[in-house]
């Protein structure tokens, strides 16, 4: 459509200035012939031209070095252009992101910066925070006032890949103050906003100090491989954070009181917890019966070693989390939902989480 208009103009363009110039050439080709023996009375104010010694000096070599000027240019510039070309288009590409993810920023700001207040629940920097919200009280029908935790979005791709994380802005988190985003989910945004909040989400990820043992792209571990042993920032908080519960004796589960505090753990909105989603109420502070399950599947009862016979297979369930349509445990089918810890936590910490929920 669009080429086919320009063509139409450029057509249009070419047939006037083509027929503009056969007029010109006409009228001037009778206008402006010399009168006959003209040279010879214009003769007169004609100035003789160089002769040969001035036009074969000087000026000639003028002539030539400004030629070679332009070969000069010509070899080098060419090269030099053609050097620079790649590191130009990346740049023009880097430049492109870099405004998409400006424009996820004014869709994340607070409502009174003209943004959909993301940063009014999770934090200016994603970094969690807490959401007014009411709820009925499930037996007495009381409505109450509460702050519900808002969780960390700063380390969400740790947790979820990219569709998984549009899944959860298109349609919110049901039954909880996040609200869902997309049109699809009968919220605000069109899938080019909730991309370009996507990339803004991801232009805010914490950074890593480790990497997991196979990890070997380059993207998501800049550090490179490295050893086992290399703690990461994370995984080190939630440890000291936890150890210090522990040490204070908030938790008497024989054996798995690690388990147990990394569990309840609430650094960054319990972003690392698991509670958050498997104990009704923790998320605003009046936890029921710890693991019974919320958003999240009940893990009491002994399930959990019912649906993961093995140990081993839970663990990696937890570190991978779960995918849309992938089998897990026995007979388990995932939804995508359920995250994944194995960037977060350490092998042995979800191990000691593992062990803590095997003995609910
Ligand atoms: C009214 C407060 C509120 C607003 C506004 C809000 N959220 Fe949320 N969001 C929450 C809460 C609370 C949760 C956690 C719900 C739960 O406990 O499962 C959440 C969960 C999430 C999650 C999943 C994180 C995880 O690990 O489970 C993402 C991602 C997210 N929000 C991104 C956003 C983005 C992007 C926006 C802006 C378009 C936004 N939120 C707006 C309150 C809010
Ligand atoms: C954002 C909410 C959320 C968080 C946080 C979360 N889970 Fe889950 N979990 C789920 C959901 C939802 C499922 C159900 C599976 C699905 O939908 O894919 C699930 C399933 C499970 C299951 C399988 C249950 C069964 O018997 O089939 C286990 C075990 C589990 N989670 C353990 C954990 C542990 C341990 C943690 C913390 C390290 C954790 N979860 C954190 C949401 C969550």
């Amino acid at each position: 459509m669009f080429a086919l208009a320009t063509t139409a103009i450029a057509w249009v363009i070419f047939v006037v200035t083509l027929i503009g110039w056969i007029v010109y050439y006409f009228a001037n080709r009778n206008s402006a012939r010399n009168e006959l023996g003209s040279e010879i009375e214009l003769a007169a104010n004609r100035t003789p031209y160089y002769d040969d010694e001035i036009l074969e000096g000087k000026r000639l070599e003028r002539v030539q070095f400004i030629g070679l000027l332009f070969l000069v240019s010509i070899t080098i510039g060419l090269p030099l252009y053609w050097v620079f070309e790649p590191s130009r288009m990346a740049g023009a590409t880097t430049d492109q992101h870099d405004k998409f993810v400006n424009y996820g920023k004014a869709l994340f700001a607070t409502t009174a910066e003209g943004g959909f207040n993301c940063a009014g629940c999770h934090g200016a920097s994603g970094g969690g925070g807490q959401a007014a919200y009411t709820i009925t009280d499930a037996k007495t029908r009381e409505i109450k006032a509460v702050n519900w935790n808002a969780p960390a979005v700063n380390s969400v791709f740790y947790r979820y890949d990219e569709s998984e994380v549009r899944f959860i802005l298109v349609y919110g988190r049901p039954f909880s103050p996040m609200s869902p985003w997309g049109l699809a989910g009968g919220g605000p945004m069109n899938d080019q906003q909730i991309q370009t909040l996507i990339e803004y989400l991801k232009s805010l990820q914490i950074t890593r100090v480790g990497c997991a043992p196979n990890e070997t792209d380059p993207k998501t571990c800049p550090t490179g491989i490295l050893p086992d042993t290399e703690q990461k920032r994370i995984s080190d908080a939630a440890g000291l954070a936890a150890q210090k519960l522990v040490d204070a004796g908030r938790y008497a589960t024989t054996g798995a009181a690690m388990g147990e505090a990394l569990f309840n753990l609430n650094i960054n909105s319990g972003a690392y917890s698991c509670a958050r989603c498997h104990t009704t109420g923790w998320s605003w502070g009046d936890p029921g019966v710890p693991g019974q399950g919320a958003f999240g599947w009940n893990l009491t009862g002994g399930s959990t070693a019912a649906h993961f016979p093995v140990q081993q297979d839970q663990i990696n369930f937890i570190k991978a989390g779960s995918e849309n349509g992938k089998k897990y445990g026995l007979q388990g089918q995932g939804s995508g939902r359920m995250p994944g810890f194995g960037n977060l936590l350490t092998d042995e910490q979800i191990k000691s989480i593992v062990e803590y929920t095997r003995s609910l």
